[in-house]
């Protein structure tokens, strides 16, 4: 199941839109029913806006009315590069995976051929999150 959701990420980091970064990132987000969804990085010439992939893959998949998460691989790297290093998500995306993950859910990082399965709260500690409000 890890590497399969890998693999669909390297895919959809095909998509990615980083002509300013050349920076290209896909992710896998799969559903608790078993669905996935998959997000790739859009930047934009005045930058702030540019979505992350993995955030693009979560309001992709809230947006079509899903809630309950398992897992997210992501998977990233330079343009032209082989993939190698660990792309490891950005603090305003694993606020997104706090909003709607519980300490179950796991972030994959790495390639097909070499990953590490990490669950959320090692991502994301002293996290702020709905239950304190
Ligand atoms: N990026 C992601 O899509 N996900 C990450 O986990 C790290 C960074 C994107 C944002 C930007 O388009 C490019 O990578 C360089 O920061």
């Amino acid at each position: 199941m890890h590497k399969q959701l890998i693999e669909t990420a390297v895919k959809a980091r095909q998509m990615a839109y980083a002509p300013y970064s050349h920076y290209l990132v896909g992710a896998a987000l799969l559903t608790k029913d078993g669905n996935v969804y998959t997000g790739c990085n859009v930047e934009n010439a005045s930058y702030s806006p540019t979505n992350c992939a993995e955030r693009t893959a979560f309001f992709k998949a809230v947006s079509e009315g899903e809630r309950h998460f398992s897992a997210i691989a992501i998977v990233g790297g330079k343009e032209g590069e082989e993939l190698s290093k660990h792309c490891t998500p950005c603090g305003v995306c694993r606020q997104v995976m706090t909003e709607f993950c519980d300490n179950d859910f796991e972030v994959i990082l790495g390639t097909p051929e070499e990953y590490k399965v990490y669950k959320l709260p090692e991502v994301m500690p002293l996290s702020f999150s709905n239950t304190e409000l």
